[in-house]
């Protein structure tokens, strides 16, 4: 019998093959299909990213108007699905209201029930479009609103943006925030995708992976940091109250959201150095004081979480005053996030269902045995 290992929380166990993405944490690059993230993400648009993870390569100009159109066409969201977000109770989370309304997105869709790579790609790309308007609407859709419908004659982060705050962005604004779906939109094995693997390995549908994904993502020490790095930046008000309000936690042994990182661990996320930097440009090219303040305040925290924990930020640290300076709402950070990872976790499906093995490991069993029930 083979040596029994366990590693808790499966850490730096290789659990699949994939050729989708790599961390490789010693060259500081996240490799996705032989790209560095953060190249794709200085050079390229989301959409060309789309293509890149479900369709295998980097598409042309030519190609990625098509992807880009089809993707538009593709945005409308079934009346149903709002009726259905209608009668949620309005106090339920962003993210289990999203959740809710991907399942039964997989009811409108008439491959649902054909697992294969081919299937999972057209339904895949389904899902990348209807997400952002489903996500987008979620606020919306809450308060009684009607939603707003795609517009196709916009881009596809235009449009998205738009959505979201009702309001046209700058250029500068729209590659902003295309940069930021682009850091979202995929990397490597984390719990989510992971999740999505595991549901996928047993030949279940692209939806219910990625339903499975959502709830994954919602958990604060997941994509749930992002919207805690807001709440936490916003109580503390500003440099002095942030460094007090760190102090105060990490003396009470308690985690700050946005710090560390399972496979980065002593090291800055690439991620978050990106939208540091684009954060950076933003605010000085608009002049915006309190958004000056917000990227002062992280940086107090960051020299300070460096010198008491040794630890660095990671993406969803840098995103949230991204997301704030865009103005969108904080309960959309983390349903955004999950709208730019659709991407990535659609490829992630796709790679499963063509390489299938089962995902099925085994416990070290600590409870007792031999009580009779009688
Ligand atoms: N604040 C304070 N201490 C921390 C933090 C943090 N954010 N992260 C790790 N530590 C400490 C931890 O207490 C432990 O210390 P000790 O050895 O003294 O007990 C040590 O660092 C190792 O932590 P760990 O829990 O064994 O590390 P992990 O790999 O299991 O956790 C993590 C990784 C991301 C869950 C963790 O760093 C964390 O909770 N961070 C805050 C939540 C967060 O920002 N999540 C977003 C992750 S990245 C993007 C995404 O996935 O959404």
């Amino acid at each position: 019998m083979a040596e029994e290992v366990y590693r808790p929380g499966l850490e730096g166990v290789i659990a699949t093959e994939t050729a989708i993405s790599f961390l490789d944490v010693e060259r500081e690059e996240i490799v996705v299909r032989g790209y560095n993230l953060l190249d794709l993400a200085r050079e390229r648009t989301y959409v060309d990213v789309v293509g890149l993870l479900i369709d295998g390569r980097l598409p042309d100009d030519q190609e990625r108007a098509v992807l880009e159109r089809r993707l538009l066409a593709a945005a409308e969201v079934p009346a149903q699905i709002w009726e259905i977000l209608r009668l949620l109770p309005p106090r339920m989370h962003a993210m289990d209201r999203l959740r809710t309304a991907i399942s039964t997105l997989g009811g409108f869709d008439p491959g649902v029930e054909r697992v294969d790579p081919e299937q999972d790609r057209e339904s895949g790309l389904r899902i990348v479009a209807q997400a952002a308007t489903i996500v987008a609407n979620l606020v919306r859709v809450r308060e009684g609103q009607q939603p707003l419908a795609p517009d196709p004659s916009r881009s596809f982060p235009a449009n998205f943006l738009w959505m979201i705050t009702g309001r046209d962005g700058s250029p500068a604004e729209v590659r902003v925030f295309d940069q930021a779906l682009i850091a979202y939109s995929e990397h490597e094995l984390p719990n989510s995708t992971f999740a999505a693997r595991v549901i996928a390995s047993t030949l279940a549908d692209v939806y219910g992976a990625l339903t499975g994904a959502v709830a994954s993502l919602k958990g604060p020490l997941h994509g749930g940091a992002n919207e805690a790095v807001m709440a936490m930046l916003l109580e503390a008000g500003d440099e002095e109250g942030i460094e007090r309000w760190i102090r105060e936690r990490l003396a009470r042994k308690e985690r700050i959201m946005g710090f560390g990182h399972r496979v980065y661990m002593r090291r800055m996320d690439p991620r978050a150095q990106l939208l540091k930097e684009t954060l950076t440009r933003l605010v000085a090219e608009r002049g915006d004081a309190e958004g000056q303040k917000l990227l002062r305040m992280c940086e107090r925290a960051e020299r300070l979480m460096h010198a008491e924990k040794g630890l660095y930020p990671n993406l969803d640290y840098y995103a949230a005053p991204v997301f704030y300076v865009l103005g969108i709402p904080i309960e959309l950070y983390t349903p955004i996030f999950f709208a730019a990872r659709t991407a990535g976790l659609v490829a992630h499906v796709v790679e499963q269902h063509a390489h299938n093995r089962l995902f099925r490991p085994r416990v070290r069993y600590t409870g007792p045995r031999g009580l009779k029930p009688a």
